[in-house]
């Protein structure tokens, strides 16, 4: 699967673009602030319906204009395939599939296939728990469907326990039954999230070690452990022995939204004793680790989009990530980078191919097909 054709107009900083790329190395360049992440946030656009930073629409909208709109011509399993995503000011977006409006953009999501690393993923280290929960769930989702319908379920029912708790507050007695409805349906899809998302590092841990120790070379130790209070309690007596302080609270103090990845690194948080380097490293290994996880689903190679991704890394585990990236393993790839050195690097690497790379100044792009040199 590839990008072809992507097309542009009145996205952030860019009037009016067409860019023709390669099926394997594309890559931007260009000084700060021209421009390069946003070319990268439209292709993330048309293939999760939303901007990678979750901005609002309207924010998206290059200023002083009303609407932008965005094309991507794609080739998946030998198909072509056209989207078109449109959103003017006022109105609700639009996403076409071959001409074909969806209903739903959830209906869209996961047609093609995407993994992008970005600085902006350092949230995962330096974050709140709830965005390491996110992490696990937008992954696990996308190739389990079911498992968002639990999730979905769960915090409905949580929602309403916690308004029951609002409501209860203050009175010196109240009717464990009219909690049991609740109590119930975050048992039942409490546990199954929670057997999930254990099953889902078990798997996702030895994937993103390797990656680590391939491109760190196999001197520090990281893991990743499921931090659970349902590691070992059962969920039901749980609910029960919290009942009296969740009434004080007026909140649900127990439970699978309150589950966390802990990411050690020589066995301590990452997040306390990380270096620059060490965090990214991190970072890229888990969304590599990510990447197989997508491709195996149904053996197509998602776009990989590498934003900055040589920043504070030394030359070694940028060699790393070269040949990596450059591997048959990987399918179609965007970096961005502010000079040609590192990107020079991967297009000796990935022979046998022809790259392209664009030169972005302020909105506007140039590109120069790259010959490669060992040919
Ligand atoms: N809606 C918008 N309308 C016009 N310009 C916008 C809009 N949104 C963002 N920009 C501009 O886009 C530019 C930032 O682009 P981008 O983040 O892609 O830069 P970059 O090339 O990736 O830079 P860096 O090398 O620093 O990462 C800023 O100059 C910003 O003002
Ligand atoms: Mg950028």
């Amino acid at each position: 699967m590839h990008i072809r054709e992507l097309s542009v107009l009145n996205y952030k900083n860019f009037g009016e673009a067409t860019l023709t790329f390669s099926r394997k190395v594309n890559c931007f360049i260009g000084n700060n602030g021209v421009g390069k992440t946003n070319l990268l946030d439209a292709i993330y656009y048309l293939s999760f319906c939303k901007s990678y930073f979750n901005n609002p629409d309207a924010q998206n909208v290059r200023h002083s204009e009303d609407f932008f709109a965005l094309q991507g011509k794609y080739e998946l399993n030998n198909i072509n395939e056209e989207i078109h995503c449109g959103f003017k000011a006022g109105q609700k977006k639009k996403i076409r599939r071959n001409k074909k409006e969806y209903e739903r953009f959830s209906e869209h999501i996961g047609l093609l296939p995407l993994v992008m690393i970005s600085p902006a993923d350092a949230v995962l280290i330096q974050g709140g728990s709830e965005e390491r929960r996110r992490f696990m769930d937008s992954v696990i989702s996308q190739y389990d469907r079911t498992y968002l319908d639990w999730l979905v379920k769960y915090n409905r029912a949580l929602q309403q326990r916690n308004i029951l708790l609002k409501n209860c507050a203050g009175q010196s007695s109240v009717d464990p039954d009219l909690f049991a409805i609740w109590d119930e349906q975050l048992l039942l899809l409490g546990q199954k999230i929670h057997l999930k998302r254990g099953q889902f590092l078990e798997e996702l841990l030895p994937v993103f070690q390797n990656y680590y120790n391939l491109i760190a070379g196999g001197n520090e130790v990281v893991s990743l452990e499921y931090g659970s209070q349902l590691n070992d309690r059962e969920f039901a007596d749980l609910l029960q022995e919290s009942f009296a302080r969740d009434r004080m609270m007026q909140y649900t103090t127990t439970g699978i939204h309150k589950d966390d990845l802990e990411l050690k690194l020589g066995g301590y948080p990452i997040k306390r004793l990380g270096s620059q380097g060490q965090n990214k490293t991190y970072l890229i290994a888990l969304k590599f680790a990510q990447f197989d996880f997508i491709r195996s689903l149904n053996n197509i190679k998602p776009i990989l989009l590498l934003d900055d991704i040589f920043d504070k890394l030394d030359s070694g585990r940028v060699e790393e990530i070269v040949k990596l990236v450059a591997d048959d393993h990987f399918g179609q790839i965007f970096i961005t980078d502010t000079n040609r050195e590192h990107l020079d690097g991967i297009l000796r690497e990935a022979g046998g191919e022809d790259f392209r790379i664009f030169v972005v100044d302020n909105g506007k792009i140039n590109d120069i097909i790259v010959k490669n040199e060992k040919e």
